[in-house]
């Protein structure tokens, strides 16, 4: 069987990505745990810090009757050099399965090539699929929609950075056809290659995709999504982007605009009082807290999908 990786959500299609979804609600509803995975390891290869990817990873493997073990790269001999090539070629005869969190996305590719299981990308500079998997099966799970045909109906504003999380969000209602619209100041802003690539899906799926640096553009949102300002990576420009993001705050005034069945998402680690004050945070606890859970079901569906 020829192995699948998944680096981007562009590796999906509509077929797979909405049963990866029904998956991950089913999974969640039955609260079933399976015995598919016995005898089967995850390695978690990170570069970067994680709390609810490294985790959600691993309790998911457990709950899919597998085990998986912690790759800390300061502990690895990559740390001294040893290439990836070498690195991925011998952890696939030890593994089923590994996820790695990087710094370059070019680093996960080069996992990808040289590896013989599936390797699936638990965050880069440029993407995070997981995390918008789960994304999308909360705003269906928190508006009570049934089918992914109905999500086209859901107005997505994703505000701040079009970082990783943006990029991701953007692949996915490409390939879905659902309404998004990106604010983010015009430095920071998708970059070319990144919507052109997104654009390519639209004539097909129908998708409404605005990109803007209005924060007007918010009017009648029915989910407002935002994420740091400053990713992991990016610690060096932090003066910078603090002052320029400023302006794209999910605060009381921005949520004067929207509609008034809107929910709010943040994929965590919030940084309460920069991208969203305390009182949106507080406010809307529930609804980023299922976010966070429903991590460890899309995580199931997903390693259903590539490990199976
Ligand atoms: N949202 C997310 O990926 O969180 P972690 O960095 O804790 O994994
Ligand atoms: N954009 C953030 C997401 C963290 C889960 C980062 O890359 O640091």
């Amino acid at each position: 069987m020829v192995k699948k990786d998944l680096l981007s959500v562009y590796d999906l299609s509509a077929k797979e990505v909405k049963s990866i979804l029904t998956e991950s609600l089913e999974l969640k509803n039955s609260k079933k745990c399976l015995d598919v995975f016995r005898g089967k390891t995850l390695g978690l290869l990170l570069e970067k810090p994680s709390t609810r990817t490294m985790v959600s990873f691993a309790v998911a493997m457990t709950q899919l009757g597998g085990t998986s073990i912690f790759l800390n790269v300061e502990k690895m001999q990559r740390s001294r050099g040893e290439s990836i090539h070498d690195t991925a070629l011998v952890l696939s005869h030890y593994l089923d399965g590994l996820m790695v969190r990087a710094f370059k996305h070019s680093d996960v590719e080069e996992f990808a090539k040289y590896s013989t299981i599936p390797v699936i990308n638990g965050l880069t500079d440029y993407e995070h699929p997981c995390q918008i998997l789960a994304d999308i099966m909360t705003i269906m799970e928190l508006h009570r929609i049934k089918t992914v045909d109905s999500l086209k109906k859901i107005k997505i504003v994703y505000i701040g950075d079009s970082n990783n999380i943006a990029n991701s969000l953007l692949a996915v209602a490409a390939i879905l056809g659902l309404d998004l619209t990106i604010i983010s100041p015009k430095e920071y802003s998708t970059k070319k290659e990144v919507l052109n690539k997104a654009l390519k899906y639209t004539p097909s799926t129908g998708a409404e995709i605005k990109i803007t640096s209005d924060v007007d553009a918010a009017k009648n949102a029915d989910v407002i999504y935002t994420d740091v300002w400053i990713s992991m990576g990016f610690e060096a420009e932090e003066k910078r982007r603090k002052k320029i993001f400023a302006p794209y705050q999910v605060n009381g005034e921005l949520l004067k605009k929207v509609s008034s069945k809107c929910v709010v998402l943040h994929c965590r680690p919030a940084i309460r009082g920069e991208e969203i004050t305390a009182d949106i945070m507080d406010k809307y606890e529930s609804s980023i807290f299922t976010e966070a859970a429903n991590r460890l079901h899309a995580q199931k569906a997903i390693l259903l999908h590539f490990m199976k």
